[in-house]
């Protein structure tokens, strides 16, 4: 029913807008009357793309079924696609069923035998789903999308693009504008591990020779991206487009506007106000007032969540990026690889170094130093991981006291880490300098293009992870420990547990500074 209607909605669109559905695009045909055509025919897929991006979901899954063209060429164009259809075959049920997913089935002969119709239904994967695209300096740009994983997989389709500049030529006036198409080179990068189910994380490099819209002229980078088969045109796609004045050569050069950027992964679920609250204020202080926040919210941050962060989102510090569409496309695990690379391209010229880890594990480093010295020691270091302690998430020490342990922040209560097996492999989170990853994962890149990776063990730096709490919105402690005891060695489910107040003495100063900065907060939310 309502596809129905959203289908009916669509043609309605395709008409006004003078789309039309299942016309034959050959680019080819184009390149003797490119300087008028091609410049129109973009302006008109541009329009169409607007319109497409203004609609609300529903259109935007199908929106690939229409066509764009503008109403004049698109008569010359649909000519020139019936005839080069009639010399292959007039049957009807063919063309009604190909046409619409713009298939060349000149090579398909239909001459003998009974000819049977192989009639497709809906669609299981996007060939191409964009989510950003970067530019990387003069010459290079990064397209972070989700692609169709068995076309992928199984078909190796290539990608192409190109920058198509508009450039006024100088003298004369008005009416005489160029477009220069230059082509560019594609890198591909799949950064998911093959965690992917109908849809494979890429990231697409596409570089250039020379430098392009640096004469801030504006243009657009185009992306083909193929169906690596004999019946497809490749899409066509406006990657990025920018305006005239746009480009500034300025933002990829250090100072940046700050000194460390946290990427946060797809966070969804029913988290618990207080542990964000506890997280954001630690973290605020931890990496300082320099530093940005960038969340991605796939249903994990509902009201209450929001209205914690709100104070520190109107300070400019935090961004909650609203990431819930993803969930309709099944790549992995609430596409955390899609955003986390997003988040890579999008942090690049904020700071020298960007941090992936989640928000129920908390980056410590040793008092006898600072961040700033563990990470800028060693210049040809661009990225380092940390070592994980994983504290248990049930174990307190006892506290008479009213309110007790209830009233306290989950670093101030949660004080025994386990203590690590030999022989098991803990995972660890990274910080990186953006601007020489190509690519990044989940645990680390594996695409630095510059530099090297540092390992450190976790005496100077490491990250406390508290696993299982930020979901929880009843009481953690369960397992209590006697004050007079209890730097002994804990023995819970034939685990040890050691005494850790690392994190413990940085409370005080964490609810201070949090009062500091955004004012008096209840005791607990
Ligand atoms: C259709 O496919 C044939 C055979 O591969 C090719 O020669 C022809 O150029 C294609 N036509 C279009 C419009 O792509
Ligand atoms: C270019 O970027 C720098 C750094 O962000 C900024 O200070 C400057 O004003 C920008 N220049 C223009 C012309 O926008
Ligand atoms: C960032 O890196 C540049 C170049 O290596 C360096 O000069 C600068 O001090 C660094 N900034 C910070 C905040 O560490
Ligand atoms: C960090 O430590 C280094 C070396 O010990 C020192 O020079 C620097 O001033 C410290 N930075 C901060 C922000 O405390
Ligand atoms: C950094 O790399 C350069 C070039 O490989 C090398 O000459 C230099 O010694 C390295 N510096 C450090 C501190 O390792
Ligand atoms: C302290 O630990 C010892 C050994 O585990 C135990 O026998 C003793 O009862 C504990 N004391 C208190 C006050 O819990
Ligand atoms: C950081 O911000 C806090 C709160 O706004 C403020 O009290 C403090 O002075 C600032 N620190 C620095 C070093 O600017």
């Amino acid at each position: 029913m309502m596809k129905d209607m959203a289908r009916a909605r669509e043609k309605m669109w395709a008409k006004e807008l003078g789309c039309q559905a299942a016309i034959k695009f050959h680019s080819t045909a184009c390149s003797d009357v490119r300087v008028n055509m091609v410049y129109t025919l973009v302006l008109a897929l541009g329009f169409c793309f607007l319109i497409v991006q203004t609609f609300p979901l529903r259109r935007m899954e199908t929106s690939s079924q229409i066509w764009c063209s503008d109403s004049s060429s698109g008569i010359s164009l649909q000519a020139e696609a019936a005839a080069s259809a009639s010399s292959t075959s007039n049957n009807p049920l063919l063309s009604e069923f190909l046409l619409h997913e713009k298939i060349n089935s000149s090579t398909i002969d239909l001459s003998h035998g009974d000819v049977r119709v192989f009639k497709p239904h809906g669609m299981a994967a996007h060939l191409f789903i964009e989510m950003g695209t970067y530019r990387g300096g003069p010459r290079t740009f990064s397209i972070v999308g989700l692609a169709s994983k068995p076309v992928d997989s199984f078909h190796n389709p290539p990608y192409e693009c190109e920058w198509v500049s508009s450039s006024s030529s100088t003298g004369s006036s008005d009416d005489e504008e160029m477009v220069v198409v230059k082509k560019g080179e594609v890198h591909k990068i799949l950064p998911d591990w093959n965690y992917g189910k109908l849809y494979s994380v890429v990231v697409l490099t596409c570089k250039f020779k020379e430098d392009v819209g640096t004469d801030k002229q504006g243009g657009e980078l185009i992306l083909y991206a193929s169906y690596g088969d004999l019946y497809r045109q490749p899409e066509r796609i406006v990657a990025l487009r920018e305006v005239k004045d746009e480009y500034n050569a300025t933002v990829f050069q250090p100072p940046y506007p700050y000194d460390y950027v946290y990427c946060g992964s797809s966070i969804y679920g029913d988290v618990s106000p207080q542990r964000m609250r506890e997280w954001m204020a630690y973290h605020a202080n931890f990496f300082g007032n320099r530093s940005y926040f960038i969340f991605h919210d796939s249903g994990g941050f509902h009201d209450d969540v929001r209205k914690v962060l709100e104070p520190w989102v109107k300070q400019g510090r935090v961004t909650i990026q609203n990431t819930r569409q993803q969930e309709i496309y099944d790549g992995y695990y609430h596409n955390q690889f899609l955003v986390v690379n997003d988040c890579l391209f999008r942090s690049r010229f904020l700071a020298n170094w960007t941090f992936f880890f989640d928000v129920d594990e908390y980056i410590f480093v040793d008092p006898s130093t600072n961040l700033s010295a563990v990470l800028e020691g060693d210049k040809n270091i661009t990225q380092i991981t940390f070592e994980q302690v994983p504290i248990s998430n049930e174990i307190c020490i006892k506290d008479k006291s009213k309110n007790g342990y209830s009233r306290k922040w989950i670093f101030e209560k949660l004080v025994y880490r386990k203590v690590l097996k030999k022989g098991v492999r803990y995972d660890r989170k990274y910080a990186v300098q953006a601007k020489y990853a190509e690519a990044t994962g989940v645990h680390m890149s594996m695409n630095m293009l510059e530099g090297k990776n540092l390992y450190p063990k976790g005496d100077k730096i490491r990250y406390y992870h508290y696993h299982d709490t930020i979901d929880k919105r009843s009481e953690v402690c369960k397992h209590f420990v006697a004050p007079v005891n209890k730097t002994e060695v804990v023995t819970l489910r034939r685990h040890y547990f050691r005494i850790d107040e690392s994190m413990f003495a940085l409370v005080a100063p964490t609810k201070q500074y949090e009062f500091k900065a955004i004012g008096n907060l209840p005791t607990i939310i």
